[in-house]
């Protein structure tokens, strides 16, 4: 890290070093900040609200909140805008501008000039892309999320998004709900700023980041509009000022330990299955590789502990009244590296030993009594997915964890929009439904539409769940028996590509295997009339760039220019 401060972070260059300085300040000033105000640690506050972004729409407030921090502390907050992303406004998928949003924070927080860097962020790409383009840049960082979202009430029973939004659209297709009443609902889904207000990704990245020390302790659950969020923000500030002071980069926060952390809470809360992605991706921008066999390994010895939807009952206010993330680690506490540095200067340990005594709720479960006695996570391997596949086991049907089914293809978005409806389809209930090329440069962006719909004249005959396996991801706030992130993807010739209708495929959860049974010389053949994938020569801008240089799902989806020699590895069982 430089040893510039404030201001002289990072000059224009103009060939000369102080004009540049005299420049910069002139302009500044036409801002109205006095010199005083100018020699200050600068506070770079990364704003990414939008009028698209819902999730993001306490973002003033907060940063009015976060400023007042900052000024408290003795800094000169100056906010600045990055692009914001909102999972139902980024078409194709929100994935495929994840790395885009990364460059673009990475890159204004190495252009600009501060001392540390409030990342702002709370919907499910936003918090992930923040920190791997922080950890590239090096800079001092904390981050603060939005917060989730309140819950709501339709005819009198609650729901939330957004796994209710899955519910109530999947009761509608099978016909059960008319339309009168899925409008209904439509206007109480989202009754408040603020992200998802279940286990999703959003909830599940907040949590982990909490666990891994980037945030201040209980800054995950609070919800959006509560005045304890922006509490939550001005402490924030004021600790972006001793980091500052204190060049606390992030690389000496999120150390392999410190991710070890994260994915245990990723386990025992049942979080999202794109955590795995996004985890992978951060821990990647500091060169430290995620051994996917040993979060197995991890994850059977950690249960599920948190009772929230989609794996549970309760909601995210729930949780942050039962406690929230210490409630949580508490638990776990045996399990945990207790010693680590966390972004407020103190230990882990410490943290835990300074949070609120125990009262009795029932969203935190005891490791005696939890709510899914393995982690919510297991990760498989087998000839249909060499190099692994992932289902949330916590969301699954406990019926279909040893299943054999016959395939019934789909090859593209396009062929299940097409047929999935179709009431000649060829499917019965205990079939097996395979979606092709839906990976990172399949679709391209590796879309959440691993959840592919029960055909619907199975749903109308009460069928709620079938065995789905893809290239691609779901919702974290999605449930169901659901194998996703299949790797080597379809597009680039992964075995996913050879499957065809009617082959057998065998799910073993218990023993992690995921197998196409048809033989090895079938395979092959098939392998051999498969086409390369090629880019078309028209594709230009961010699309080339991104088909050019993805990674696949075990390498966070991340691109290969951004990650360095991976070094380190975790979890280091
Ligand atoms: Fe933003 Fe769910 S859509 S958190």
């Amino acid at each position: 890290m430089s040893d510039k401060k404030g201001m002289e972070r990072g000059l224009t260059n103009y060939g000369d070093a102080g004009f540049s300085m005299f420049l910069r300040k002139a302009f500044i000033k036409g801002l109205g900040l006095s010199d005083d105000a100018l020699s200050r640690p600068i506070i770079g506050i990364a704003n990414t609200f939008s009028g698209y972004n819902a999730c993001h729409g306490n973002i003033p407030e907060l940063i009015e909140a976060v400023k007042r921090g900052v000024m408290l502390a003795g800094g000169l907050p100056i906010e600045f805008p990055t692009i914001s992303l909102h999972e139902s406004f980024a078409h194709p998928t929100s994935m495929y501008l994840r790395n885009l949003m990364a460059m673009d924070t990475e890159e204004m927080i190495r252009a600009q000039p501060m001392d540390s860097v409030v990342l702002l962020g709370g919907c499910d790409k936003t918090v992930p892309a923040q920190l791997m383009g922080a950890a590239s840049a090096g800079v001092p960082a904390i981050q603060l999320v939005t917060g989730p979202m309140l819950s709501s009430s339709h005819r009198g029973e609650r729901v939330g998004a957004c796994t209710d939004c899955r519910r109530f659209w999947a009761g509608y297709r099978a016909g059960d709900i008319d339309d009168q009443e899925i409008s209904e609902v439509n206007d109480q889904l989202v009754p408040s700023v603020g992200t998802c207000g279940v286990m999703g990704t959003a909830s599940t990245m907040a949590l982990m980041v909490e666990a891994m020390g980037m945030m201040v302790p209980g800054g995950a659950s609070a919800p959006a509009v509560l005045a304890e969020r922006r509490r939550i923000a001005e402490q924030t500030g004021t600790e972006a000022v001793r980091i500052a002071a204190e060049k606390i980069t992030p690389d000496l926060v999120m150390t392999p330990q410190a991710i070890e952390n994260a994915l245990r809470i990723l386990l025992a809360i049942g979080g999202s299955t794109n955590a795995i992605i996004h985890i992978t991706a951060m821990a990647g921008r500091l060169g430290i590789d995620i051994d996917l066999e040993a979060f197995d390994e991890m994850g059977r010895t950690t249960p599920v502990l948190v009772n929230l939807k989609p794996s549970g009952q309760h909601y995210m206010d729930d949780l942050h009244r039962a406690g929230g993330l210490p409630r949580i680690m508490s638990e776990i506490r045996p399990l945990l590296h207790l010693d680590v540095m966390t972004i407020n200067g103190k230990s882990l340990g410490e943290n835990l030993d300074e949070a609120p005594e125990w009262w009795p709720q029932d969203v935190v479960r005891s490791c005696d009594d939890p709510v899914f006695k393995e982690g919510g996570i297991a990760f498989l391997k087998g000839n249909l997915a060499p190099n692994g596949a992932i289902i949330k086991q916590s969301a699954a049907s406990s019926e279909l964890m040893s299943h054999t089914g016959r395939a019934v293809v789909f090859s593209s978005l396009e062929d299940l929009a097409n047929r999935i409806d179709d009431p000649d389809l060829d499917v019965n209930a205990d079939d097996i439904l395979v979606l092709q090329n839906i990976g990172p440069k399949g679709a391209p962006g590796m879309p959440e539409a691993g959840l592919i719909p029960i055909p619907q004249k199975l749903a109308r005959q009460g069928v709620k769940d079938m065995v789905r396996i893809s290239d691609g991801r779901m919702s974290g706030t999605a449930s169901g028996t659901i194998i996703l992130h299949v790797s080597p993807e379809a597009a680039i010739g992964g075995p996913l590509a050879l499957v065809q209708n009617g082959d057998t495929i065998t799910l073993e959860v218990s023993t992690r295997m995921l197998t196409l049974n048809v033989e090895n010389d079938e395979l092959d053949r098939r392998a051999g009339e498969q086409k390369t994938f090629d880019i078309d020569r028209d594709i230009t801008g961010y699309r080339r760039l991104f088909l050019e240089n993805v990674l696949q799902a075990e390498n966070g989806v991340d691109f290969s220019f951004s990650r360095p020699v991976l070094t380190r590895k975790s979890p280091n069982l």
